[in-house]
């Protein structure tokens, strides 16, 4: 069996993988052209992909018949063809559950440190300014009493609910079908944990930003072509919002220049799941869902039934 890993994973996830079959995966660790991934898939039984690797009927095509499984190694799939890949037999997994709290933690890590200005302070101390406590320096906005509106009720909206919960705020949701302009009027923190599909690209354009508070702030950890990047940056530089933490970009690993001159935005680059034992945890669910395809068994976490 020939399993090809786009790119490098933990050791114990390759130990797995190593008993399956024979593994290939490239030396440098950087993400692969789209020509290199193709070349590289040539013969491929099984495909370990990242979210940023591009998997549709052209990766299919290269790898051959003989490609049974592909498993991204995380809980967002839009970077695979689904419908392409199923109409030729491949199966394609993904790694819910095990990255549920690393995410919903960043999440609301993010959420206090625009409210708390705690990105803010650090870049004020690291540019040597002189600064002294008084009472009105540097004042945030506290999370008690206030409104989260939770865009995409899965498994992390309902963890970063749960967090938001103990610091005292009330929760609003809004699901794949409810019309979501009364929770953007509501809310004063937006939080998105909707899957990227094509109901969702752009889903805070210019029109939602305008629906919400001046006073509320959008927290982004889920895929950036959610949130229309520059009209973020129109409503924000209009003040038609108080500021947005983003951890997601539309088009990674860019981001909109116009951001990164705002004290309002924390940015973060793609963290969500980025904690040592959550990768590894993805890394193994990957492994686990090859193995099984290989082994003519039903893998734990197919994306289709
Ligand atoms: C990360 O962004 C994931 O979808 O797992
Ligand atoms: C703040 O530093 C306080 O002691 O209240």
């Amino acid at each position: 069996m020939r399993i090809v890993v786009t790119r490098r994973i933990p050791e114990a996830a390759l130990v797995e993988l190593r008993a399956a079959g024979k593994v290939w995966m490239p030396e440098e660790d950087r993400a692969l052209e789209p020509g290199e991934l193709r070349k590289a898939v040539a013969g491929a039984d099984a495909i370990v992909s990242m979210l940023h690797d591009r998997i549709d009927a052209s990766v299919a095509e290269a790898a051959g018949p003989g490609l049974r499984v592909v498993a991204n190694v995380a809980v967002g799939y839009d970077n695979i063809d689904v419908p392409a890949l199923t109409g030729r037999g491949v199966l394609v997994t993904n790694t819910p559950g095990v990255l549920t709290d690393a995410t919903a933690d960043l999440a609301f890590g993010l959420l206090l440190a625009l409210t708390r200005r705690i990105a803010e302070g650090d870049r004020l101390l690291r540019a040597r300014q002189p600064w002294s406590f008084h009472l009105g320096f540097m004042l945030g906005t506290g999370l008690q009493a206030k409104t989260l509106g939770i865009v995409g009720p899965g498994q992390i909206g309902q963890a970063m609910a749960k967090r938001a919960e103990a610091f005292g705020m009330h929760v609003v949701y809004s699901g794949r079908s409810d019309p979501k302009e009364e929770l953007l009027r509501q809310a004063d923190v937006v939080s998105l944990h909707c899957p990227l599909t094509a109901e969702t690209r752009h889903l805070i354009d210019a029109a939602a930003l305008k629906l919400m508070k001046p006073s509320a702030i959008l927290i982004n950890t889920t895929r950036g072509p959610v949130v229309d990047e520059s009209a973020l940056a129109d409503a924000l530089l209009a003040r038609e919002i108080a500021g947005a933490a983003l951890d997601v970009f539309e088009r990674e690993p860019a981001v909109e220049p116009r951001l990164l001159d705002l004290d309002n935005v924390v940015l973060t680059p793609h963290l969500g799941s980025a904690t040592v034992e959550t990768r590894t945890q993805m890394a193994l669910l990957a492994a686990e869902n090859i193995t099984a395809v290989l082994a003519g068994k039903e893998p734990p976490n197919p994306v289709h039934r």
